[in-house]
């Protein structure tokens, strides 16, 4: 079925010419009931989407989009093991790993549910054994730091989870995170630490990232004052992955191996051992509140009727956005210091899920798909970008997230920081007419001439939308919550927009080439290289021996 033929597609494209031309003032003009009517409320957070430039023709040819794309029997497939990474053969089973799904469900003659029971109990075991000084050094002395080694799915989660919940933090154990192979992360890390309390988790689904092994290594070098390479593997070691025989061939004991599994997809696979650090920093029943969180969004996805059903709603703004209004870029802003990592996270969560152009016929996308996910912290980037969103002529939606229980004591901050969220949605929603500022500029008693001088600078059209994500408390749970809903949010669009969410075959193509690349930094011949990289390479050649 080609989405591009159905009804409510072609409607679609028809209402977004007409939408150019409303403006959202106009749309909460004509119903004083919008806000009520575009925003949900569920147990952790208010979604407001009353700001976003919909009506309710749109809103109903929407819905009728996600029930010709199938939204809802795709999202069965999802909960029941349905292999639906197809170009990968497996199934997408995130939503197991926190109970959520089929309770029969087995995988390569396994049970899951039994499978992630095993694993959990595992990881518990090992984080008690770490928070009650039970786990030593080659020395003797109780491990005191823990620093992970990944990179993409295998770090930016859980260091995300663990900054947003700083204030959770117990057990008194250190957490580090090293991602990049630039030397410098590890070395910056490794100059704070002492080598006999210190241990390393090396985190990797496939067990096989180069950037993740050569920091491995670089780690086991550091040690080796200590102690033989066994016996410092066996004690300053552990590894999660989905490739344990790999884990194991590196030295690292079987009993300090975690694992997860091919159906866990690297960057929806902090819910699976890939969240030990978050149970090391949170302990492991702040984790499973992280986990429990998380399916409670699973059941609002599965049983929700579309038109309250947040993630669908979510899913079905962005291909809006995206592709019916032709804005292609859209902006994560917390208002929220906990908050600082998510932008990075969802950044890999959607663009690696969805910035494709082939369907899943195998043919190009005849549509924009997935948008560009940018953002940073809102206020700083109040004094950053923002800029840009106001009064650059290209539209950028955007999610204001922020909560209304601060995440310190100190008084008076709070209050200025959620009046700054609320006033940005509210300027790029209304922004300023001309008649507004000649207005303001006449009050303040410049002439007429300063005044049509200076008023087409300070117009802004507004007509900006934007989600806002009211959460009551940032916790653990809650913040399960969001991620799930992202994480939904993410699965929507790829069913809507027909593509495979599951892949990411665009990240690998870059990592055969560098691996092709990198020997010949120090030598060889250079003519089957294009004349752009040869000529960089040989000046990199050049400079380095002087
Ligand atoms: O960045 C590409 C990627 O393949 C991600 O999908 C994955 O999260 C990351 O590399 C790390 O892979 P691994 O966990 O296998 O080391």
């Amino acid at each position: 079925m080609d989405i591009t033929q159905t009804h409510s597609w072609r409607e679609l494209e028809a209402l977004a010419g007409q939408m150019q031309h409303t403006h959202l003032r106009e749309l909460f003009a004509n119903d004083p009931r919008r806000a009520e009517r575009y925003s949900l409320e569920l147990p952790s957070f208010l979604l407001d989407y009353s700001k976003n430039l919909i009506d309710d023709e749109v809103f109903v040819n929407l819905l009728q989009l996600a029930r010709e794309a199938d939204v809802e029997r795709w999202r069965d497939r999802l909960f029941t093991g349905v292999p639906i990474n197809r170009t990968e053969g497996r199934p997408v089973l995130h939503t197991a790993l926190r109970g959520s799904g089929v309770a029969d469900l087995s995988c390569e003659g396994q049970s899951v549910a039994v499978a992630v029971a095993t694993e959990l109990e595992r990881l518990k075991g090992f984080v008690n054994l770490l928070h009650n000084g039970a786990l030593t050094g080659c020395t003797g002395l109780p491990i005191s730091d823990v620093v992970n080694l990944g990179v993409g799915g295998s770090h930016l989660g859980p260091q995300m989870v663990i900054e947003a919940l700083r204030g959770y933090r117990q057990g008194g154990v250190n957490v580090h995170f090293v991602s990049n192979v630039d030397g410098a992360q590890l070395a910056d890390t490794l100059a704070g630490l002492n080598p006999e309390t210190t241990l390393f988790v090396v985190s990797s689904k496939t067990f096989s990232t180069t950037e993740t092994l050569t920091n491995a290594r670089s780690a086991l070098r550091w040690l080796d004052p200590l102690a033989d390479r066994d016996e410092l593997l066996r004690r300053h070691f552990a590894a999660v992955t989905a490739s344990p025989a790999r884990a194991q061939e590196f030295g690292i004991e079987a009993d300090r191996v975690f694992r997860f599994w091919d159906w866990v997809g690297g960057r929806f696979s902090v819910w699976s051992a890939i969240g030990l650090p978050v149970a090391i920093a949170i302990g492991f029943e702040g984790f499973r509140a992280l986990l429990d969180g998380a399916a409670e969004m699973d059941r609002h996805f599965q049983q929700a009727p579309l038109e309250q059903n947040a993630p669908l709603l979510m899913g079905l703004l962005s291909v809006w956005y995206c592709t019916f209004m032709g804005y292609p870029a859209h902006a994560v802003l917390p208002y929220d210091q906990a908050l600082h990592m998510l932008p990075a996270y969802l950044q890999q969560a959607e663009m690696e899920s969805n910035g494709k152009s082939t369907t899943r016929s195998g043919e190009e996308a005849a549509y924009a798909t997935g948008p560009l996910i940018w953002g940073q912290l809102g206020i700083n980037g109040q004094h950053a970008f923002y800029q840009y969103l106001h009064q650059s002529p290209a539209v950028v939606p955007a999610d204001f997230i922020g909560s209304v229980a601060a995440g310190h004591g100190l008084p008076g901050h709070h209050e200025i920081l959620m009046a700054n969220m609320l006033a940005q949605s509210q300027a790029l929603m209304n922004g300023v007419s001309n008649d507004e500022v000649v207005a303001e500029l006449q009050e303040r008693g410049l002439d007429e001439a300063e005044v049509s001088a200076l008023a087409p600078f300070k117009v802004h059209r507004g007509n900006r939308p934007s989600n806002t994500i009211l959460i009551k408390k940032l916790n653990p749970h809650a913040l399960g919550a969001l991620i799930a809903l992202y994480e939904h949010k993410i699965f929507v669009q790829g069913v809507i927009l027909q593509i495979y969410s599951f892949d990411q075959w665009g990240v690998e193509l870059g990592k055969g080439l560098a691996a092709a690349l990198q020997p010949k930094l120090e030598c060889g011949d250079l003519r089957e290289e294009d004349a752009s990289t040869a000529r960089l390479i040989e000046y990199y050649r050049r400079v380095k021996a002087g």
